[in-house]
């Protein structure tokens, strides 16, 4: 075995019908935001998240920013999120003028800590009408947004027991779960609004794109108005809001049909990735797995290990050209973030920023390849 070769941490798998079907947009011309590639693979997004409506977006971070105006988020409001995600998430709050209110994580689990969650809310908000508010400064809070954290959940039963006690509407950032459920039920469906995202390094990817699920018909049309200009008439340019040109390209769109044609291999092939992983690297020096509850089945997008020797096991690696890389640091650390409002005992994401580290989990990483990271990682820290 040898390393010469550059292992990726998580590349797009271009294996199935992508030629085929992005030829078909060139050959017949429909490259642009109108075409039939847009609509397959709207549906086949909601259909395997159990959504009635799929709206196609440029990305993530769009379907968020039109997830958020569409539940009533506005300017000066707060949206609880969690400290450790990242920044799309905070920015999409920013891109209505509100403002993130940071939960801190769970330890094991590395989602928004439920415990905070729930002290927070019942001491330090106040409902007036039908409406939260923060008692500390009087300002409103808009929503909260639970992001399934590398694929993960946390217990999504509890949380709605605790939300669903306040007027405080949720909106999904899944835009790293798709194919991940809890208690069968899959990520993105368990608020009136979800986004999923498609980047480059996504378990199945458009280059760029993102899709919006839901199964409310109304709030379907308005954010297909929305993502595409606010277009109000046919034949006419009658646009009767403020509108975005947020709408997936029919070419990215039919590269997205022939990756959905192939996530369930792609689920199987990063469950395999976790198991070999766990095999290989339980009880080696102190690293630790993220957990998963019972009742949460994860898409495994992003295998991380969690070791006191990061630093060195991540100059190993990348010195041996695999690619690995640090967790996301926590949104409180950021300059446009670190005045944000931060709930927290002690600062766990903090230690999970420094302690964390992600290592090839492409789909089409080799066994081989699989077998060099464990190896160099036992020869770093084991
Ligand atoms: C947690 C999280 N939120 C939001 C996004 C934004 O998605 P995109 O890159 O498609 O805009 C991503 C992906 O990059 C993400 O990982």
């Amino acid at each position: 075995m040898s390393n010469d070769k550059f292992i990726a941490l998580s590349l797009p798998n271009m294996a199935g019908n992508e030629w085929k079907y992005v030829k078909d947009c060139l050959d017949t011309g429909w490259i642009s935001s109108v075409g039939s590639y847009v609509t397959k693979f709207e549906q086949m997004v909601a259909d395997f998240a159990g959504a009635k409506y799929g709206i196609a977006a440029v990305n993530g971070t769009a379907a968020l920013h039109i997830s958020l105006l569409l539940s009533g988020v506005k300017q000066h409001d707060y949206v609880i999120l969690p400290n450790l995600t990242f920044v799309a998430s905070a920015n999409s709050i920013k891109y209505l003028g509100a403002d993130p209110l940071l939960i801190d994580a769970d330890p094991l689990l590395w989602q928004m800590d439920l415990d905070l969650l729930e002290e927070f809310l019942s001491t330090q908000t106040e409902v007036k009408g039908k409406e939260l508010f923060y008692k500390k400064d009087g300002r409103r809070i808009g929503a909260i947004m639970p992001v399934h954290i590398l694929g993960n959940m946390c217990d999504m039963d509890r949380f709605a027991s605790i939300v669903n006690q306040y007027p405080l509407p949720v909106v999904e950032d899944a835009t790293e779960a798709l194919g991940t459920t809890y208690k069968g039920k899959s990520a993105g469906t368990f608020s009136p609004l979800a986004a999923f995202s498609f980047n480059g390094n996504k378990i199945i990817s458009t280059g760029g794109g993102g899709v919006i699920v839901t199964d409310d018909e109304a709030l379907a049309k308005h954010a297909k108005h929305l993502t595409t200009t606010a277009k109000a008439s046919a034949d006419e340019y009658y646009h009767d809001e403020v509108g975005y040109n947020y709408r997936l390209v029919n070419v990215l769109a039919a590269i997205g049909v022939a990756q959905m044609e192939l996530l369930p291999s792609f689920i199987e092939r990063k469950k395999q990735i976790v198991d070999f992983y766990k095999k290989e690297l339980t009880g080696v020096a102190d690293i630790r797995f993220q957990q998963e509850l019972p009742d949460v089945n994860t898409n495994g997008w992003l295998f991380t290990i969690q070791t006191d020797k990061q630093k060195a096991l991540l100059d190993h690696l990348n010195a041996n050209k695999i690619l690995s890389r640090r967790f996301w640091m926590p949104m409180n650390k950021l300059p446009m973030y670190k005045d944000c409002v931060y709930i927290r005992h002690i600062d766990r994401s903090d230690y999970i920023y420094n302690t964390c580290l992600s290592i090839p989990s492409s789909t089409n990483i080799t066994d081989e390849e699989l077998a060099i990271v464990t190896r160099e990682i036992k020869a770093a820290i084991g």
